[in-house]
């Protein structure tokens, strides 16, 4: 027997305002084709003045426990995934936790950007493997229209908002080839490219939050191989090939990176979920909110397994498998 941390469910949150590529192109110089072409995105969700992050993630953390249908006073864990918390501090994770009225356990937040779903599950499963924790709700949660330059045509255009969440739990499983739960998680980072993907503010720098620079070319430029180096990890972690996966569920930043890289590692590409053409860039979100999508249509199912991956500021980079 050995300990895995099990999917129990999942829910997600977008806010109600759709802005799509021909608004943008009247606020920026640019084109629905232009943004198509390179990018797949159509339209994202963008969070209205009053609502934060927090806003987001407890809705989708609402959704995930009713998907699960276990009661919100039994998590002992929450972890946020953002780069847009509601504040410097306290954490967004205490205020999903009081807003779910739970007063035990510990919230907290983790910051890895795009990758912080991936880092967050990670994390998630060393606590409930260790046995610190036994039931954890993961947020990807952001509003990244907070801190874009609404001026800056490179940037304005590649980013949405949105939450999703999962619940997971510490279970008993057989220890063979068909156990259920986090199966492999593969985390990466590289400092040396951290001036190619940030915030050109903070608390400690400049006092403000600050907005979004990219050099999308060089992103662009190390995010396959990247993906695919620590996607081919946790395939020989596991044993698993890319014909065993039931379904890709890859971070959403561009379609092109999708498809390169599903090609590269052999996936056929009927079992990769994509959202982006539809929520943008919705960085620690998009997995949760992809995967979200997918369970709520039918085409993934409990028992499937499912390979994760994301890439972004930092770099950071990671993969898990998971049979849910
Ligand atoms: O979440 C993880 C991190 N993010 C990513 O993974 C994003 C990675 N990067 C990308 O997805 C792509 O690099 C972008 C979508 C950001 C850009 O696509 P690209 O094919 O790499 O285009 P580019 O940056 O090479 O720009 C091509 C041209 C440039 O014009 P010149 O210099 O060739 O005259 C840009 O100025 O497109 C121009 N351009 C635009 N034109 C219309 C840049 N942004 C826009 C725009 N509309 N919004």
């Amino acid at each position: 027997m050995t300990i895995r941390s099990v999917f129990l469910g999942a829910g997600c949150f977008l806010p109600e305002r759709v802005l799509t590529n021909h608004e943008l192109a009247r606020m920026v110089d640019t084109s629905d084709d232009w943004i198509v072409q390179r990018t797949g995105i159509h339209e994202r969700h963008v969070a209205a003045p009053n609502e934060f992050t927090s806003d987001l993630a407890l809705k989708a953390a609402r959704a995930a426990l009713a998907d699960a249908k276990v009661e919100a006073d039994s998590i002992d864990l929450i972890v946020v995934a953002t780069s847009t918390p509601d504040n410097t501090f306290p954490a967004t994770a205490v205020a999903v936790q009081a807003g779910l009225g739970i007063t035990t356990g510990a919230a907290f937040d983790l910051q890895a950007v795009c990758s912080g779903f991936v880092f967050g599950l990670s994390t998630v499963d060393a606590l409930l493997r260790a046995g610190n924790f036994r039931r954890a709700l993961l947020i990807g949660a952001e509003t990244f229209s907070r801190i874009l330059d609404w001026t800056d045509r490179t940037t304005c255009v590649l980013f949405g908002d949105g939450a999703g969440a999962i619940v997971l739990e510490a279970q008993e499983q057989p220890g063979g080839r068909g156990d259920r739960g986090v199966l492999t998680t593969h985390l990466r980072s590289d400092g040396r490219h951290k001036k190619k993907l940030y915030v050109d503010g903070g608390p400690g720098s400049t006092q403000t939050v600050g907005h979004l620079r990219m050099e999308g070319r060089e992103v662009f430029r190390h995010a396959v191989t990247m993906i695919t180096d620590v996607v081919v990890e946790a395939f020989k972690a596991t044993g698993y090939t890319a014909t065993d996966l039931d379904w890709f569920v890859p971070h959403q930043a561009n379609k092109r990176i999708i498809d390169g890289s599903v090609h590269k590692l052999g996936i056929d590409p009927s079992k990769v979920i994509i959202t982006v053409d539809r929520h943008g860039n919705t960085s620690a979100a998009s997995i949760p909110l992809a995967l979200c999508v997918g369970l709520a249509d039918g085409r993934i199912k409990r028992g499937d397994l499912v390979m994760f991956e994301a890439m972004g500021g930092g770099f950071t980079w990671g993969a898990a498998l998971v049979r849910l």
